[in-house]
């Protein structure tokens, strides 16, 4: 079931959905293959690449499954979901004396988020687009690298 909508980009969609009897809630990102292709894009091949190489990394959003229906030129990649986003958490702060300074919360998110790129890099991945609205803030507060539609296997990038 539907519950809401998280964000668009160039690429699709993120919506947030509910399964009806356990009640457990999932973020579905949803792309569209552009008209001439017969394949997901390879952003998508990238993300589900990446997602899968780091599954059970800690302060990395975890892939839970994912489906590629190539009659409806569907990509769907269903992920645990997250309460925000840090982008959101900056601009909720930043009426409040004009930064958000290095609180307690801050220096924790950010040593999460270090800690994940360095897991990030030690599994051969090059996540190349680490930007507030790709880290997301998950209920019990916690940070979460998120967004590897960008990314390269560093194997393979040389
Ligand atoms: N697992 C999730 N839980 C909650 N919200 C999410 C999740 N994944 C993505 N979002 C929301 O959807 C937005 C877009 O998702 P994502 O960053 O993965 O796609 P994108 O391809 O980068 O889109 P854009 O080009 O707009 O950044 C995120 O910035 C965030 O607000
Ligand atoms: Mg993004």
């Amino acid at each position: 079931m539907f519950v809401k909508h998280l964000g668009s980009g160039a690429y699709g969609r993120v919506d947030l959905v509910q399964d009806d009897t356990t009640g457990e809630q999932l973020a579905v990102k949803t792309a569209l293959l552009p008209p001439a292709e017969h394949n997901p894009s390879l952003t998508t091949l990238r993300e589900i690449s990446a997602l899968t190489a780091l599954r059970g990394v800690e302060h990395v959003v975890q892939l839970v499954a994912f489906h590629i229906d190539t009659p409806e030129r569907r990509s769907t990649i269903y992920m645990e979901a997250a309460e925000t986003t840090l982008a959101n958490k900056i601009k909720e702060n930043a009426p409040k004396g004009g930064g958000w300074g290095l609180t307690r919360e801050a220096r924790t998110i950010l040593y999460e988020v270090t800690c994940a790129m360095r897991s990030i890099n030690a599994a051969g991945v090059w996540h190349r687009d680490l930007k507030p609205e790709n880290v997301l803030i998950m209920r019990d507060g916690g940070a979460k690298v998120a967004d590897f539609g960008l990314s390269r296997d560093a194997s393979s990038s040389k």
